[in-house]
């Protein structure tokens, strides 16, 4: 019998941290359909991947746009005969040094419609075509900055969001363990790139392998935890 091969979207991965887990996806045989604001940046950084012998396509995703979100994952149903792999990679750190107190409520809003909306209307899209074989890996991209462990002041929106992301993945996995869908989140670390924050302790490479594992864990993985490095980090 045939081995399954695997489909994975990934949200934002024309650069940065969603480029380099889209190439270990690739790499460990997953069909992995790139996506990134502007078709041209999606194509083309499918075609890197291709490049280099990896299995890859390009599609147009803006998270923010909820109709951009639902033609993408239903595309993919369609053209692939299945979603494995959700990868909520997109995100956006537009409120450094903001206090709770005195915050510019339209940065809150952007940022939250991206890293919180973006998503979960991203999981909605894509649970019903991963229900149809009864089978998914949802991986979201969090932060230490939105843990209670670790909370501290400024970039307030980005934590709330990251936060918000925490709680929407330990629901998520809860209601979605009956159906072979396996839902977790990590945190990747200080990573260099455009969106780093302070000194960079890893590349983009090393930080996309928890994120590579946790997609392709096997069906008696843990589910609805948040890892960084592999560690159980406390929520
Ligand atoms: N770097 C770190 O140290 C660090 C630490 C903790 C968590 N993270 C998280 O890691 C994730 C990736 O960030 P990164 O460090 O790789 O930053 P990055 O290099 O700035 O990449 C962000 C990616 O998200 C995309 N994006 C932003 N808004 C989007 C939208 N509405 N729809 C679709 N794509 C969108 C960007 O696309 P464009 O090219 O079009 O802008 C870009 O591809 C984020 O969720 C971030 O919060 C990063």
């Amino acid at each position: 019998m045939s081995e399954i091969k695997r489909v994975a979207v990934v949200t934002g991965s024309n650069r940065g941290l969603g480029n380099a887990i889209a190439q270990g996806l690739a790499r460990e045989g997953v069909h992995v359909v790139v996506t990134a604001r502007t078709e041209e940046a999606a194509k083309g950084a499918a075609e890197a991947l291709r490049a280099d012998g990896l299995s890859a396509s390009g599609h147009q995703l803006d998270t923010a746009d909820p109709a951009s979100v639902a033609r993408v994952m239903a595309d993919v149903g369609y053209e692939h005969g299945r979603l494995d792999i959700l990868i909520n990679n997109a995100g956006v750190a537009i409120d450094r040094g903001q206090e709770a107190s005195n915050v510019d409520m339209e940065k809150v809003r952007a940022t939250l419609d991206i890293n919180l909306m973006g998503v979960w209307r991203s999981c909605t899209a894509a649970i019903p075509e991963m229900k149809k074989n009864g089978y998914g890996r949802i991986v979201n991209v969090t932060s230490h900055m939105g843990t209670f462990g670790e909370m501290g002041l400024g970039s307030v929106s980005y934590r709330v969001s990251k936060a918000a992301v925490n709680a929407l993945t330990c629901i998520l996995a809860a209601e979605l363990k009956n159906d072979g869908i396996l839902v977790n989140a990590a945190s990747p670390g200080k990573v260099n790139t455009r969106l780093a924050y302070g000194k960079a302790t890893h590349t983009p490479e090393q930080a996309a392998d928890t994120f590579v594992w946790l997609a392709t864990l096997p069906a008696d993985g843990p589910t609805g935890r948040l890892f960084f490095e592999r560690q159980i980090l406390d929520w």
